[in-house]
């Protein structure tokens, strides 16, 4: 783990105890970079949250959560799934990559005895996206693709986008997520479209709440 890593860290557990407590819950499900990748996406919520007037504590919170189950064995998953009573289409049953935004979700309920439903959605939601996406579930999804961890080609494009205009890095994380899953010619989740067509459709939904860049120096 590098110093950068450990400052980031040290930050954000100090200004969120509920993330930290929340973190060191989760530790024992995730391998040390699924635990450092979850660590960053909260930083990184937080960030954006502060850009956009989101809670930055719920964004703390889900950052630190929304992969909890994601090194969890897929027949585990489902049966904490069921557990949780929650519902899951044919496309989620045949695509196990989306199994820990929901089996995530039945954790945070079923275990952490989470119910704010902006956290539990956010979670929901992360891999996917949705209609009408509310800020919460707009600064995880967008954490997740500009993460310190993460280091595809065009991260540091994504990078910027999503600090000065959080629409346009949807458009683009959204875009990204269909074209990649039509090369594969792999089922397509009909959430991920419906959320693509609607931030394209509906710059409005994003006035108010994309503040501008801040001017340093
Ligand atoms: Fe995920
Ligand atoms: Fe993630």
């Amino acid at each position: 783990m590098g110093k950068k890593d450990m400052e980031r860290e040290a930050r954000l557990f100090q200004r969120f105890p509920t993330a930290k407590a929340y973190g060191e819950k989760i530790r024992p499900l995730l391998s040390e970079k699924r635990y450092r990748h979850s660590v960053n996406v909260a930083y990184e919520a937080v960030v954006l949250a502060e850009r956009v007037g989101a809670d930055v504590q719920k964004a703390a919170e889900a950052g630190i959560l929304h992969d909890c189950m994601k090194d969890t064995p897929p027949l585990e998953q489902l049966a904490m799934v069921q557990r949780a009573g929650m519902h899951m289409t044919e496309l989620e049953l045949g695509a196990k990559k989306l199994y820990h935004a929901v089996s995530g979700t039945a954790y945070l309920k079923e275990v952490l005895h989470i119910t704010d439903p902006e956290i539990l959605n956010a979670v929901r939601y992360h891999t996917v996206g949705r209609e009408g996406m509310t800020p919460l579930e707009r600064v995880v999804f967008t954490a997740d693709f500009v993460s310190a961890d993460r280091d595809y080609p065009g991260v540091d494009r994504m990078r910027k986008k999503a600090e000065t205009d959080l629409r346009a890095a949807m458009i683009e994380g959204l875009a990204f997520t269909i074209q990649d899953l039509t090369k594969q010619e792999v089922p397509v989740h009909p959430d991920t479209v419906a959320a693509y067509n609607w931030v394209l459709m509906h710059p409005e939904a994003f006035e108010n709440t994309s503040a501008p860049s801040q001017e340093e120096g």
